[in-house]
């Protein structure tokens, strides 16, 4: 059990009245940041001496329904009605909040090594751009064909191909599919909660990153089947919440804190032998602040071409490919390394939680209010999808305290699940004050939280494993963190809240 407790003080509980729910239903809950497990992952000496990376796959899209939910890199488990777990009659469900990272793509150009190898070519698909008038005359479905001039002497060697950097790849398009398909196969067939055509009652939401956009079409045909127009809701350039984008100085400061700790620092100083066998073979320079501030670049970099079945690169000498290699062994220490520095930036430093609760905030409150409008009825809007990043998914694992942090994979997801509970029932089977919680869920919701399609454990034990938490606690966790619809954001981003 956790031990440790941060954000001591006015802070530390939370009581938080809820006109929605039936007159003042109160709930005290924890807000304090509690550690993750102690495992593999954050242990800096067993990283530091492994030699593979945990049964994690990095090499393929798809893996055995028997090891399905295992970490996969490439594509990560997702809810899909073969593992899932149908709640008891009594629970009715009532609203549905996906949110989940985009799919494989290539490497950012950043990611891109100075010399490379081979190229990317993504001749397989089309990205289109277009505008149409809603009414008026057609656009034809024109795309982008990437292609290099021979006479533009600025092409840089680390683009080769015709892909943009990033796209999302033929095998990530089709990942994005069927990840449509598995939810429409849960909500729609297996429990009748999606109606045919839910237009009206479904929103898709997108960030300013065009990546999420290649995912979001293709999950909308795995889920309705629909090659018609469709909106996808997007906030502004700079100040959307979903990637996050927006400016939230104490969050940035928090984690540049956290990333010159000590700690931090400590791993980086460790891994000197890595950086320089890597540096060798890619031709980074050695004083790249990119590459060495974290393993993030060379994770994305082997991992992209791991995913899409290219070989781990070799040392170009007079361009001709050496005998000088990555290694799989090479590989998975990056790969270890990277889940150390997700772990650490989002869950071990006791700052990761304030961290993440101001620069997600926003998005925290855009969820509770959705689902306050939902059942005051103000909204009948029952499902609400988000295509995100990983720095998206993060945060939301760290405001609720993941048990177990991992780097976020390709289409990582985590799912909100509303539910009401049949009246009749409530009283008999409702847990009497929990020791997690005060809570009484007076008002008959509770809320469910799955995530890589399993249900989400917290180390808050307010939170705990959140399977059925009554709704009061969880608005309670999260209003006392980043006010009712986020109201306490911005003052808390600025420095006129304390966070
Ligand atoms: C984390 O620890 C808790 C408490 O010991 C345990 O129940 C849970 O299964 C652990 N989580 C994982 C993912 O192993
Ligand atoms: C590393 O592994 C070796 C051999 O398995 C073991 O003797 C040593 O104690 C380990 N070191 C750490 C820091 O775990
Ligand atoms: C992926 O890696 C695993 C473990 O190294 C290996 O057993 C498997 O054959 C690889 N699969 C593919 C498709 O390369
Ligand atoms: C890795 O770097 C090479 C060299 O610049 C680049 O060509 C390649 O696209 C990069 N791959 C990824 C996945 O970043
Ligand atoms: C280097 O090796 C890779 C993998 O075998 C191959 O795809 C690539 O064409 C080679 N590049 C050069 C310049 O020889
Ligand atoms: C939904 O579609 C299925 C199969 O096409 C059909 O059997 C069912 O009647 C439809 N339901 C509604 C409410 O339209
Ligand atoms: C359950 O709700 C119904 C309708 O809201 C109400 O008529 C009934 O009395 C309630 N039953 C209990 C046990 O509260
Ligand atoms: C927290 O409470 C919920 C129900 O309110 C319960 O299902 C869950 O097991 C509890 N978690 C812990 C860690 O006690
Ligand atoms: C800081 O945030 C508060 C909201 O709490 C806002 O009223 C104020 O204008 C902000 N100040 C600055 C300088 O952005």
């Amino acid at each position: 059990m956790p031990t440790m407790r941060i954000n001591q003080g006015a802070a530390f509980m939370a009581a938080a009245a809820s006109t929605l729910l039936g007159g003042g239903a109160q709930a005290a809950v924890d807000l304090g940041w509690y550690p993750p497990n102690a495992t593999v992952i954050n242990s800096l000496a067993q990283v530091l001496n492994g030699t593979d990376i945990y049964g994690f796959v990095y090499n393929s899209s798809s893996v055995p329904d028997s090891v399905y939910g295992t970490y996969n890199w490439c594509n990560m488990p997702h809810v899909r009605a073969t593992e899932y777990q149908k709640p008891s009659a009594e629970y009715q469900l009532q609203y549905v909040e996906v949110i989940h990272r985009h799919h494989k793509r290539t490497v950012y150009a950043s990611n891109a090594f100075p010399v490379e190898s081979y190229g990317w070519d993504c001749d397989d698909e089309g990205l289109f751009y277009y505008g149409q008038p809603k009414d008026g005359r057609k656009s034809a479905h024109t795309y982008w064909q990437g292609y290099t001039s021979p006479e533009n002497p600025f092409v840089p060697s680390g683009f080769l191909g015709s892909c943009q950097f990033p796209q999302i790849t033929a095998g990530g398009l089709d990942d994005s599919w069927q990840h449509g398909k598995d939810l429409y196969g849960v909500y729609h067939d297996l429990l009748g909660f999606l109606p045919n055509n839910t237009q009206e009652k479904a929103t898709f939401r997108v960030t300013q990153n065009v990546i999420t956009s290649e995912v979001a079409g293709m999950v909308i045909n795995g889920m309705f089947g629909t090659e018609a127009n469709y909106p996808l809701l997007i906030q502004a350039s700079g100040i959307d919440s979903l990637e996050p984008a927006y400016s939230c100085a104490v969050s940035s400061n928090l984690f540049s804190d956290i990333t010159s700790s000590t700690n931090w620092q400590s791993h980086l100083t460790a891994a000197s032998t890595l950086y320089s066998t890597l540096d060798d073979i890619s031709g980074v320079d050695p004083t790249d602040s990119g590459f060495h501030a974290s393993f993030d670049h060379y994770y994305d970099n082997l991992s992209a071409r791991q995913c899409h079945a290219k070989p781990l690169p070799c040392k170009l000498v007079n361009g001709v490919n050496s005998t000088t290699c990555v290694t799989q062994s090479i590989a998975n220490e990056v790969y270890r390394m990277g889940n150390w520095e997700y772990s650490y930036k989002y869950r071990d430093d006791s700052r990761s939680l304030a961290a993440s609760a101001t620069s997600y905030g926003v998005w925290v409150g855009e969820l509770t209010t959705h689902i306050r409008d939902f059942i005051s009825g103000k909204s009948n809007v029952i499902w609400r999808h988000n295509v995100a990043h990983d720095g998206s998914i993060s945060r939301l694992l760290s405001v609720l305290q993941i048990d177990v942090m991992v780097w976020p994979g390709m289409g990582s997801e985590v799912v909100f699940e509303l539910y009401k509970k049949d009246n009749a029932t409530t009283t008999a089977t409702a847990p009497a004050a929990p020791s997690n919680s005060t809570a009484s869920g007076s008002s008959g919701y509770f809320i469910r939280v799955l995530w890589a399609g399993q249900v989400l454990r917290s180390s808050n034990p307010s939170l705990g494993l959140m399977d059925m938490v009554p709704l009061e606690t969880v608005l309670a966790y999260f209003d006392g963190l980043v006010g009712v619809g986020a109201n306490l954001v911005h003052g808390k981003c600025n420095g006129t809240v304390a966070v």
